[in-house]
């Protein structure tokens, strides 16, 4: 099999480069190791920056976004047992964010390219990216039990950071910059209606916590643990108690409902650097990881994918490999100041293992300043709703 770009994975960075691609006429195929029901249920992300849901609209997939999308014009910083609301339209010249869940956008683009899209098969996994510094790199697969080739122009590795596209990375040609933080979040799914119109963040000292929502029917909670805790540990109750006492404030109840799902995260930052070996391109997590406080994974995703699509249309159209060569710093600014904002968003919210009083005035005291009308509370808010995509 032969294809001008090969795109390993169908998350949100393969897909919406495919759909890119296929309406600039750019011929592609998507590899994907799991099966579209796995692909299309896996709970992650929830969050759309204003940007990011411009690019979907753009590329015809925000019909649904647009009906089912909850358009949020701000959220709470709660701490100290009183909430404090962060209005983004007044402080971003208008921006606001959509919360509409990272399953729906998967499956909007998915329905998409299985209509009139470049093909994309399910069920095969890549085991290897190999000549990727020549003109012809080629990428390995499995479908059916059998291996097979895909040649391709150029690979898109877009296939998470456990995928085959890093490790075609040599050692000694790329950096990767880490940092794991000592603790996890626990997430749950709840059949209950959310406990409030807006996200709940909550800086207590027994740790963060967090009310989000999927639908205006299902809930989407958060809290801190410790590494290597073990989901089945916490009973439901447990889980309630503990987001009862550090969501409490004022005049606020946090509704119970069945919960419909239950999963631990390592909180961790990852940047590989460059995002560009010869002909392999990274976008997503497969170039990045960031902690989940400050909402940005699943953005910087599509972020990077559009990017990328307007560096192969622009080769494919006019030969020349500008916008490719820029690639890798085009995406690396944003990234870097998105690893900044989500390492300060979790290190603000959450409460080291080892942490004493002078670790917690000291966050008091900024959450105290982003709270104020100040400058501060002005580049938090233009950070939380994303930077503009140029
Ligand atoms: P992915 O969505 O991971 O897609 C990569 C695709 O590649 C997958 O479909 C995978 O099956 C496929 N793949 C992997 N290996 C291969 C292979 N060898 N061959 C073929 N295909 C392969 N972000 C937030 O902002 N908020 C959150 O609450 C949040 N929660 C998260 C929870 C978890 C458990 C995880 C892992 C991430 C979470 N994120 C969250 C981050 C966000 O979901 C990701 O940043 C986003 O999914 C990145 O999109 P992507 O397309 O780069 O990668
Ligand atoms: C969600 C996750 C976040 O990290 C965040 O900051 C806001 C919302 C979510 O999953 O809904």
């Amino acid at each position: 099999m032969r294809t001008t770009v090969g795109i390993i994975g169908a998350g949100p960075a393969g897909l919406l480069l495919a759909r890119l691609l296929h309406q600039a006429g750019v011929e592609c195929v998507v590899l994907e190791a799991r099966d579209r029901a796995y692909v299309e249920r896996r709970q992650r992300a929830g969050l759309l920056e204003q940007g990011a849901a411009d690019i979907l609209r753009d590329c015809g997939a925000g019909d649904r976004l647009d009906r089912e999308g909850l358009l949020h014009r701000g959220f709470e910083l709660r701490f100290e047992g009183r909430s404090h609301r962060v209005d983004l339209p007044s402080m971003t010249g208008g921006r606001t964010v959509t919360i509409y869940p990272q399953t729906e956008v998967v499956k909007d683009l998915i329905a998409l390219q299985l209509v009139d899209g470049p093909p994309l098969l399910f069920e095969a996994p890549v085991i290897a990216v190999e000549k990727a510094d020549s003109e012809q790199p080629l990428i390995r697969f499995v479908r059916d039990g059998r291996e097979q080739t895909l040649e391709c122009e150029f690979v898109a590795g877009c296939d998470g950071s456990y995928g085959a596209s890093r490790r075609a990375l040599p050692a000694d040609e790329v950096r990767l910059h880490e940092r794991t933080y000592p603790y996890s979040w626990l997430g749950i799914l709840a059949d209950v209606p959310p406990s409030c119109d807006e996200l709940v963040m909550a800086g207590h000292e027994r740790g963060f916590a967090l009310q989000s929502m999927r639908t205006p029917a299902v809930s989407r909670l958060y809290l801190q643990v410790p590494n290597g805790t073990d989901p089945n540990d916490w009973s439901d109750d447990r889980i309630w108690d503990e987001l009862d006492v550090r969501l409490a404030a004022d005049g606020w109840t946090l509704q119970r409902g069945p919960i419909l799902a239950k999963s631990v995260s390592t909180l961790r930052s990852q940047v590989v650097e460059p995002m560009r070996y010869g002909r392999l391109l990274l976008a997503g997590d497969a170039a990045h990881l960031v902690p989940p406080s400050g909402a940005k994974g699943m953005n910087l995703a599509l972020a990077d994918a559009l990017t990328m699509a307007r560096g192969f249309i622009h080769w494919h159209g006019s030969g020349s490999s500008d916008l490719l060569d820029h690639y890798s710093d085009n995406c690396l600014r944003r990234v870097w100041q998105a690893q900044h904002f989500c390492h300060e968003m979790t290190t603000l919210l959450h409460t080291a293992p080892d942490a004493d009083g002078y670790d917690r005035q000291m966050q008091l005291t900024r959450l105290r300043r982003l709270t104020r009308p100040t400058a501060a509370a002005a580049e938090f808010a233009e950070n939380y709703a994303g930077l503009p995509l140029i």
